[in-house]
């Protein structure tokens, strides 16, 4: 039996797969590499490049392997981009999403693990934010989210569909093989880590007048490898009949902008330039998870919650590969 893991040549996907084999489970991956990294799949996992909406390719490959569950990744992940053209997020993450579960459904799978987000709760109202805190997304990327975990609930009621949607709040880190490599890149760490390579001159800080302690955003960072093994936990849980849930996945503490950087700048011992910048529209002061669902239902704990260690292997990533897969 076998585990789909849509996006699987991704960030987060690439260091999930990594942990499904070395747990001995059988992967497919299906990514149309949009995003992805050849490089990042290992070349013995059978792979089909394509997209999830093309219901003929994921019919072949549901005749050719006893899939047993889906690890549903694939999706365009850009805030901002999501803000200018709403269309393409729609599109991709909510129509073709919407294909994929059809036919995954239609074909008899029923055990889903999606990867949602903390995009989908919108404004905090209050923090940390549980997984009952109102969902008022404020970007195309939220609502798309937020959108495919409502498809999958009807999914629940009319055809017996059972998931896991596993909120995510900003996945960090590497893993010694596999690290983050988007084009382009927006996440704060990678370009902190790019200004010590000398790649950037500069990393920009936007806002420092927040009610935090040091006036910069405070965010909660997940590290790629604590979020791979609560899709295990996630894929168990099914497999173990629990009923469709949403849980949050985050470190339950706070870092902010200053603290990363100079956590950066201890861990590399280079020199990292900062620019203040104004505030940036509609980022919170604070995120932060309160992931207490995510121990009692999966029994989860993380193993990196020290920003330390979250820096450290996404160093020690950046430095193997200064090109990031290209140089592999
Ligand atoms: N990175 C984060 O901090 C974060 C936070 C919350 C949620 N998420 C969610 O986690 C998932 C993975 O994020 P990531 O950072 O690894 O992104 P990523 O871009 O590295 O990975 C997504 C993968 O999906 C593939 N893909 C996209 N659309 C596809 C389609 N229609 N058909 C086939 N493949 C497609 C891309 O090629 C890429 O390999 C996304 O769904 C994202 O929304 C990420």
């Amino acid at each position: 039996m076998a585990v789909l893991v849509t996006g699987g040549a991704g960030y987060i996907g690439s260091a999930t797969v990594e942990m499904l084999r070395a747990q001995k489970r059988e992967v497919v991956i299906l990514d149309n590499l949009v995003y992805g990294h050849r490089e990042a799949v290992f070349p013995d996992t059978p792979f089909y490049e394509g997209n999830i909406g093309d219901a003929e390719l994921v019919k072949r490959i549901l005749g050719e392997h006893d899939i047993e569950a889906c690890v549903h990744f694939a999706a365009y992940a850009y805030v901002g981009e999501s803000v200018t053209k709403p269309a393409v997020y729609y599109q991709n993450n909510v129509v073709q999403g919407l294909r994929f579960l059809t036919t995954l459904t239609e074909a008899g799978m029923k055990r889903i693990v999606f990867s949602s987000t903390c995009a989908t709760y919108g404004e905090p109202q209050r923090l940390p934010l549980d997984e009952t805190h109102p969902q008022h997304p404020t970007s195309p990327y939220g609502a798309s989210k937020l959108m495919f975990e409502r498809i999958m609930q009807d999914f629940d009621t009319a055809y017996g569909l059972r998931f896991v949607a596993l909120r995510y709040f900003n996945a960090c880190g590497a893993t010694p093989e596999r690290g983050e490599d988007h084009d382009p890149e927006t996440h704060l760490i990678p370009l902190v880590l790019w200004a010590a390579q000398g790649k950037r001159a500069h990393i920009s800080v936007f806002g420092s007048d927040y009610d935090t302690p040091d006036g910069t955003c405070v965010r909660d960072y997940i590290h790629i490898t604590d979020l791979a093994s609560a899709h295990l936990a996630a894929l168990d849980y099914l497999q173990n009949d629990g009923a469709s849930t949403a849980i949050n996945l985050g470190n339950g503490q706070g870092y902010s902008v200053l603290e990363v950087i100079e956590t950066a700048r201890e861990i590399t011992g280079k020199h990292i330039e900062v620019k203040m910048e104004p505030r940036r529209a509609g980022d919170p002061s604070r995120l932060i998870a309160d992931a207490k669902k995510a121990r009692e239902v999966l029994g989860w704990q993380t193993r990196y919650p020290a920003l330390k260690e979250i820096i450290g292997t996404a160093w020690a990533w950046h430095e193997a590969h200064p090109n990031g897969y290209e140089s592999s």
